[in-house]
C-alpha cells in the first residue's frame, strides 16, 4: 500500500497527527527529521548552524525521496521537503501526500511556544515566517489531500483517515 506522507508549514501538527494514524492502523509512522538527524549524527539546529541550509535541504532531500519508497508507512515530513520540485515530484508518484493546512497566525502561536526551530530564531522571526509561509502555500496546495489543521490532532487524524482510504479506493477503481 502506498504510504501516507504528511506536509505543510511548522506547527501544522505533521508528527502528532502523524502518530496517531498510524497507531491507529498500525501503520509504521516515521518522521524524515528524525532520520536526517541520525543519518547527520546532530540536531536540525546544528546542521544548520554548522553546514548551513543548502546542506541540510540536500540531506533532506535525498533522505525523504529514499523514504517515498517506503510502503505501509506514515511519513512525517519538515516544513520545507515539498517545496523542493524533486520532492515533490517523487512523493506525487509514490506516495499519498496530505496537507495539513492552517492559517500562518494560528501555527504562529504553536510555533512560538517550540523551540530548536532554526528558521524560528532570531530577530523579526514571525515576519520573516510569515513570508515564507505565504511563498511556500502554491506548493502545499499540490498535495493530493488536505486536511484542516485548525481541528484537534485526533480529528485531523480522523478526517486525514477518511480520505486517504478514499484516494486508496480511487486508486483501486483506476
Ligand atoms: C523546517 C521545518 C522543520 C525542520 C527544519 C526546517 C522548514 O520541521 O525540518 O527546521 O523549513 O519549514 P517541522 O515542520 O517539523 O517543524
Amino acid at each position: 500500500m502506498k504510504s501516507l506522507v504528511l506536509v505543510g508549514f511548522m506547527g501544522a501538527g505533521k508528527s502528532t497527527v502523524g502518530r496517531i494514524v498510524a497507531e491507529r492502523r498500525n501503520m509504521a509512522f516515521i518522521d524524515s527529521d528524525a532520520v536526517i538527524e541520525a543519518r547527520a549524527g546532530k540536531r536540525i539546529s546544528e546542521i544548520f548552524a554548522q553546514d548551513g541550509e543548502p546542506a541540510f535541504r540536500a540531506l533532506e532531500r535525498a533522505v525523504v525521496i529514499e523514504l517515498a519508497k517506503e510502503p505501509d508507512a506514515v511519513i512525517a515530513t519538515g516544513g520545507g521537503a515539498f517545496v523542493d520540485p524533486a520532492v515533490r515530484e517523487a512523493l506525487g508518484r509514490m506516495t499519498v501526500t496530505a496537507y495539513l493546512c492552517a492559517p500562518f497566525d494560528v501555527l504562529w502561536d504553536r510555533i512560538a511556544r517550540g523551540t530548536d526551530r532554526p528558521l524560528a530564531a532570531g530577530e523579526d522571526a514571525r515576519r520573516r515566517l510569515s513570508a515564507l509561509y505565504t511563498s511556500r502555500l502554491a506548493s502545499y496546495e499540490q498535495a493530493r489531500i488536505v486536511v484542516d489543521a485548525t481541528l484537534s490532532p485526533a480529528e485531523a487524524a480522523e478526517e486525514l483517515l477518511r480520505k486517504y482510504d478514499e484516494c486508496l479506493r480511487e486508486q483501486q477503481v483506476k
